[in-house]
């Protein structure tokens, strides 16, 4: 027991020892390492001020004093501030930044004056430069990523020679806004001279320019920025071949079908200029040289079509674009030949609409492991004008596209995708019809009578055309009147145009009908107007046509008795 005691007091005191120690260093360093008062750095306004900061000493300063000493050979001029805080800017009288400035920092207080270190160097190395005037941002003829750009300096203000600017004691930063772009970018660039290079850029843009700058490195501040100043970068050849489609027609009498070829213009930054022409080219797989260019050929660059024919066998068309710099590469486009039996269309097409106007559309590639790339092409679906053929071409391994182009609501599209396979041209088509919304017919269909007998009528009647459906035909409605009472209402599926109305009691009738989609039914068509086991029918049945045949056969007894006289 008392031993336990013993070592367990033995183990408090030589905590408390420990602790103590421990106090009486931590104090002893805060005491030992004293602060002390330090120049951070200045900033040198030409011809103006100077601003210096620093961090405080020990003493409890009542007030600093800012010294800043121009060095001359003949004498050396104070200037100075004073200030309670930890900066102050002291007026230089002026002036330029070309001369060697010795800089301190005293601290006054009750216990005395304490001075930091004094520290001389050019005011150049802090000094914040005037910012430059731009006054030409030109192109570099062949040289479409370049722009070439000139500045001058107030040379009062701009404390570099020329001389000193070439061994390139200038760090400079390029700020840049290409046309159409909101957020300008900024890059560090090598300016030796009052006319420099930037090599930055994309061909045939416009670019807003503004440049800074600082005197060798980060002790000087940046400049503020220069005037902006706009220019354009020269033209290169088109980067990429527009997109070639075609469509082939039925071959004619002279063993020849009419191809029309379809491009797309370039996009801007894909065309690298202004397009000068086009050159669309065809051959003959087998050999045969062609000599009628149709309408191809070297065209202007509106052209976005033209036709020519071609004879049945393979062939394969190729066109280019062309800036004032160069041109594009070749897109090129193969036309199986006639007699080619027609590779695989895609597996499976699905459409869903998006909202009024855009339709997404999902394909699975047909499972032959060839296919170079896809077609889809969709065209407003119309009986009474024609209409315009859209496409867009995909690479191998899509399988999806949104459509947006070309397509409104209550509007059939007939969808359709094929896949390419390389020279061996296009395969067969998978195709879809779709609305991206339906509405209600905005007519219905004529009523034709077909057969009257003496309880039924049968009806047919003509589809309405397309553009007056605005929406696939769920079902027919068959509508019987008589004196302005419904007889009879039927209704049928929508793809059938014939109808026999059975046990019609005698009456006189009005027949019409209604088509109808998923959004509604539409208004009716031109009615018939029908009399079913009438007196009038018996009359024209028993009485009038045996009295026609009647006098038929007498006239013609009368004629042969002439004849025979
Ligand atoms: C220093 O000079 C610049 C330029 O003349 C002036 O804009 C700035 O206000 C001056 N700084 C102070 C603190 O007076
Ligand atoms: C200027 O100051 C420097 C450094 O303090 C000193 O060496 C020099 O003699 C002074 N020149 C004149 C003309 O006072
Ligand atoms: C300011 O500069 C002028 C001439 O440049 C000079 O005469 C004058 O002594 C200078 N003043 C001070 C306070 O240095
Ligand atoms: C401290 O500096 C102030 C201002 O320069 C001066 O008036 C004062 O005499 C100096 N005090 C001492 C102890 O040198
Ligand atoms: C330089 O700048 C100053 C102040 O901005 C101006 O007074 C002076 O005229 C300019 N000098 C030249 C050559 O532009
Ligand atoms: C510019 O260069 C400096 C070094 O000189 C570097 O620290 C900085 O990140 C560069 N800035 C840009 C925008 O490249
Ligand atoms: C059009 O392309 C063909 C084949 O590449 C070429 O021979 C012809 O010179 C081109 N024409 C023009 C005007 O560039
Ligand atoms: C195919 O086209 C899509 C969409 O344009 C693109 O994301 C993909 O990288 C292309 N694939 C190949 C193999 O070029
Ligand atoms: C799709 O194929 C069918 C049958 O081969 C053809 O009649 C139709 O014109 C083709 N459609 C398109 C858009 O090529």
């Amino acid at each position: 027991m008392w031993v336990f005691m013993e070592r367990s007091l033995a183990t408090v005191w030589a905590f408390l020892l420990g602790a103590g120690l421990t106090l009486a260093f931590s104090v002893a360093t805060t005491k030992n390492v004293p602060q002390s008062l330090q120049l951070l750095g200045c900033v040198f306004i030409p011809r103006s001020n100077v601003t210096c900061h620093w961090t405080p000493g020990d003493n409890q300063a009542t007030y600093y004093t800012l010294k800043a000493e121009k060095m001359l050979r003949s004498k050396n001029l104070t200037f100075s501030c004073t200030t309670t805080g930890l900066s102050c800017t002291a007026g230089i009288n002026g002036s330029g930044l070309r001369f060697t400035f010795c800089i301190s920092v005293i601290s006054h207080s009750i216990s005395g004056n304490v001075s930091s270190k004094i520290r001389c160097q050019s005011a150049r190395i802090e000094g914040k430069l005037a910012p430059v005037s731009l006054n030409s941002v030109r192109q570099v003829d062949g040289s479409p990523h370049c722009l070439s750009v000139s500045w001058t300096s107030n040379v009062t203000h701009f404390p570099l020679a020329p001389f000193e600017i070439e061994r390139g004691e200038l760090n400079s930063q390029i700020k840049f806004t290409a046309e159409g772009e909101v957020n300008a970018q900024v890059r560090n660039v090598s300016v030796t001279g009052y006319t420099f290079q930037v090599c930055l850029f994309k061909p045939y843009t416009s670019y807003t320019l503004e440049i800074r700058n600082r005197y060798l490195g980060e002790a000087s501040p940046w400049s503020e920025w220069s005037n902006p100043f706009q220019g354009r970068t020269a033209e290169a050849a088109p980067s990429a071949a527009p997109a070639l489609w075609r469509e082939v027609g039925p071959i004619g009498r002279n063993g020849r079908r009419l191809i029309s070829l379809l491009w797309k213009p370039l996009p801007r930054f894909m065309a690298n200029g202004r397009v000068t022409f086009y050159n669309v080219t065809c051959r003959a797989e087998n050999g045969l040289t062609l000599s009628d260019y149709g309408s191809c050929g070297k065209l202007q660059p509106e052209t976005t079509s033209c036709s020519l024919p071609l004879p049945a066998g393979r062939c394969s068309c190729s066109l280019t674009a062309s800036t004032s710099a160069g041109t594009s590469p070749k897109a090129l486009v193969w036309i199986s030949g006639s007699s080619e039996k027609e590779p695989p269309p895609p597996a499976e097409l699905t459409a869903t609409p998006l909202g009024d106007d855009s339709v997404k559309i999902r394909w699975r590639p047909p499972p032959d492991l060839s296919v170079s790339g896809f077609v889809v092409e969709w065209v407003a679906v119309r009986e009474e004008t024609s209409s315009v053929l859209h496409w867009e071409k995909l690479n191998s391994s899509s399988t999806k596209l949104i459509i947006t182009e070309g397509v409104k609501t209550m509007e059939r599209n007939a969808i359709s995708v094929k896949a390419l396979y390389g020279e061996q041209g296009a395969g067969g088509n998978i195709t879809l019809h779709v609305y991206t919304q339906e509405g209600t017919p905005s007519a219905g269909p004529d009523v034709r009578v077909e057969h009257i007998s003496e309880t039924s009528v049968e009806l047919s009647w003509s589809p309405v055309p397309v553009e007056q459906l605005h929406g696939f035909i769920r079902s027919y409605a068959l509508v019987c009147t008589t004196r302005n009472q419904l007889a009879r209402s039927v209704t049928v599926p929508g793809d059938l145009h014939r109808y026999t109305l059975e046990n019609m009691s005698p009456g006189i009738y009005d027949i019409f009908i209604r088509a109808s989609t998923v959004a509604g039914t539409g208004p009716a068509g031109n009615p018939a107007n029908v009399h079913i086991g009438s007196e009038e029918i018996s009359i024209v049945i028993c009485i009038i046509v045996p009295l026609l045949l009647m006098s038929l056969v007498s006239i013609l007894i009368l004629l042969l008795a002439q004849m025979r006289v």
